[in-house]
């Protein structure tokens, strides 16, 4: 099914790669206007030069005043606002009983202060276009614990929150808030991780262990067919809502 997201506008932070490059792409293929945005410029630009319409926008989402900027510019190119994504997102790999404050708050910073700020600056863009669909992207992370990222499960859990407070504080301006919760994506934030994990926690091998825990990894278009369906009206009843994506890791015991 096309056009899912005909001439909606619909901005994506952190969409310079990753996951975040996928959703934009999904989305400019279901007909939307995209604003590409990342901490990184150039590829910002590079994501948004291969799709129609659509413009790049570089934002660091811990700054309220890039952010509101971003929605500005959004506004001011395509006229309104009607999807946003806040995607942007980092990680590190430490024991919380080694974590510097300087590490916990860089990953609260954007992984939940950016959220909170693009919900907060989206919003009332939204509300003036007459309604609209914030998608976040949190992970398994915020409900069940993976050792050495605590810092990056309890933003993730926090987002969980914020995307359960806004659904019910927007629904009556027809803004539906949902959450995704992807397991392992074999992404640029995980890649580079996997030797530091199999080192703190003496396994063998990383890889192997996705694979006995979801079957194997994740795609990165698996879960933009997920941000395409709960930005789409065919989601008009999901909201509040966190969206499971992980092969049935959470699920399982054993
Ligand atoms: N990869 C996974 O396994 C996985 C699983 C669950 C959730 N997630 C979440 O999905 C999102 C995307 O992750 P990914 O795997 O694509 O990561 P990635 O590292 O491949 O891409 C992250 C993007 O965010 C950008 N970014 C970093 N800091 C930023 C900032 N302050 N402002 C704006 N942009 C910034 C980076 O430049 C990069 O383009 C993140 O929120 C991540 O926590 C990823």
């Amino acid at each position: 099914m096309k056009n899912l997201l005909q001439d909606k506008v619909a901005i994506v932070t952190g969409a310079g790669k990753g996951l975040g490059e996928a959703v934009a792409r999904a989305y400019a293929a279901h007909g939307a206007k995209l604003v590409v945005s990342d901490l990184d410029p150039a590829a910002a630009r590079r994501v948004a030069a291969s799709l129609p319409g659509a413009i790049a926008v570089a934002c660091d989402v811990r700054e309220p005043l890039e952010v509101e900027a971003l929605v500005a510019a959004a506004v001011e190119a395509h006229g309104r606002l009607d999807i946003m994504v806040p995607n942007a997102g980092v990680a590190s790999v430490v024991p919380l009983v080694q974590m510097s404050y300087a590490q916990w708050r860089e990953v609260l910073s954007v992984n939940l202060d950016g959220v909170f700020l693009c919900i907060r600056y989206a919003a009332p863009a939204m509300i003036a276009a007459g309604g609209g669909a914030i998608v976040t992207m949190a992970s398994i992370t915020a409900q069940a614990a993976v050792p050495l990222i605590g810092h990056y499960a309890a933003a993730k859990a926090g987002v969980v929150s914020l995307t359960q407070t806004a659904s019910v504080e927007l629904r009556a301006h027809h803004i539906r808030v949902n959450a995704i919760l992807p397991g392992f994506i074999d992404t640029d934030m995980v890649k580079p991780r996997k030797a530091e994990f199999e080192k703190m926690l003496g396994l063998p091998d990383f890889d192997a262990l996705v694979a006995q825990k979801q079957g194997r990894y994740g795609t990165a278009e698996e879960v933009a067919k997920l941000a395409v369906f709960l930005a789409s009206p065919r989601a008009a009843f999901s909201n509040g809502a966190v969206h499971v994506l992980d092969g049935g890791t959470r699920a399982s015991l054993l």
